[in-house]
């Protein structure tokens, strides 16, 4: 039996809009939910009934797991995305005197993580096409910018486009995908998102929208050995209890020593037995958010004034879909994006816009001066983005229901409905 316990859910950062009030919550249509069935439910209480609830078996368990997923020779499970993010800057030696570059289409973490470190944190445009950071603009920003040590490059929607135009307009840095998106994902090489070859390191999210959850969450994949034991130091603490890396002499059970300003972003169990079942079912998820993108791409085919993004065939074959994104002409339509957004939740339809470009943000616009002008691509995705619902348990007919009242929001004939 196939439980879903949780219903409309919106990321921690992202208000829903709140022009109108919530349909009920049963007929609600929300953009992303988790799938949660009695395996899930079973591996959690098991570890309940146990005696770790933390710093126990599952976490090694879990990350045994997913490097084999992904093929990396790591895995280091973390509590969230966001700690992961901040990990691997640290382990690729970011701080102060260093800049970091990540794309501005993307969630505050993806950049957050290059100050947490005490670097500068810098921005590159997308490319118009897989809204992932582009290598032109990225070539062009490190040929100016020396001191830049790592990139951090988004599989937005679930689509990795770190292809060998992009590690070479590289140059070299530490690439530290962010894969929040993207697990369950191919690259452009044909490897897992995540694997150790294109990327140094990869970030991951399993936060309940995301392809796989454990309730909050989040893992580096790398085949770096260094990085590895870096990432494991610093994630409890900087707290070293290999007597073969002690620096001092003292010896005993009771011995460890701290050997770095660390972390508690230790991953408990419970959150590792959650997220080792929900990756056993991975691949029927993508298998599924793969049938709900090719729905909404024949039925939007009839839909004026609104095109799917990251539409070639190749990258469809590849993303993990973890968002299904298009770019609405509501300019063209006489909509405000608002009106947009309200009418279609008044029917019971959540959408949500990824995302708000970073140097839009208060906090971020100083750093970014006539920022409008310096990243065209996000400013032109930005002004025509909207996420529809896209999640495992979704079926035709909600996405028709999403088609439909998108149609009736901007005013244009239902797809495959005679206007009379
Ligand atoms: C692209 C991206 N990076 C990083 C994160 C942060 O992940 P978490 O919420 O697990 O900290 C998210 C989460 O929304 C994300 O979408």
């Amino acid at each position: 039996m196939s439980t879903n316990s949780a219903r409309a859910l919106p990321l921690a950062s992202e208000p829903a809009p709140a022009s109108s009030p919530a349909p009920a919550a049963d007929d609600f249509l929300p953009y992303g939910r988790q799938s949660l069935n009695e395996a899930d439910i079973a591996a959690v209480l098991e570890v309940l009934r146990g005696d770790l609830l933390t710093q126990g078996p599952a976490v090694p368990r879990f990350e045994a797991a997913l490097a084999d997923y992904v093929g990396a020779k790591h895995a280091v499970a973390v509590n969230s995305g966001t700690a992961a993010l901040h990990l691997a800057c640290l382990a690729a030696g970011l701080g102060p005197g260093f800049s970091a570059v990540t794309q501005p289409i993307t969630f505050a973490a993806s950049a957050n993580c290059i100050d947490y470190a005490g670097a500068r944190a810098d921005l590159a445009d997308v490319d118009a096409d897989t809204l992932s950071l582009s290598p032109d603009a990225l070539s062009a920003y490190l040929d100016a910018t020396p001191d830049c040590r790592a990139v951090i490059p988004v599989a937005y929607a679930g689509l990795s486009a770190l292809d060998a135009d992009f590690r070479a307009a590289a140059q070299g840095r530490t690439i530290i995908e962010d894969g929040c998106h993207a697990l369950g994902g191919t690259r452009p090489d044909g490897s897992k998102v995540g694997s150790g070859g294109a990327a140094a390191m990869t970030c991951f999210s399993f936060h309940p929208v995301k392809p796989i959850t454990a309730g909050e969450g989040g893992a580096v994949t790398t085949d770096d050995d260094e990085f590895a034991r870096r990432l494991r130091l610093l994630r409890n603490h900087g707290m070293e209890r290999d007597p073969e890396h002690f620096i001092g002499a003292e010896r005993g059970p009771w011995i460890y020593e701290q050997h770095a300003l660390g972390f508690n972003y230790r991953m408990t169990d419970i959150a590792a037995a959650l997220g080792a079942s929900q990756l056993t079912r991975l691949d029927d998820f993508t298998e599924r958010r793969r049938d709900i993108a090719s729905w909404y791409d024949r039925m939007l085919a009839g839909l004026d004034g609104v095109s799917p993004v990251q539409a070639d065939p190749a990258m469809r074959a590849r993303s993990a879909h973890h968002l299904y994104a298009v770019r609405v002409d509501f300019a063209g339509a006489r909509r405000s994006r608002a009106d947009v957004m309200a009418a279609m939740r008044a029917e019971g339809v959540g959408t949500q816009v990824h995302y708000i470009p970073l140097y839009r943000h208060p906090w971020r616009r100083p750093a970014f001066p006539r920022a409008e002008a310096r990243f065209p691509n996000a400013e032109d995705y930005y002004a025509q983005a909207l996420t529809l619902p896209c999640f495992p348990g979704m079926s035709e007919d909600d996405a028709a229901r999403a088609v439909g009242a998108l149609a009736r929001a901007l005013g244009r004939p239902i797809p495959g409905q005679s206007p009379g």
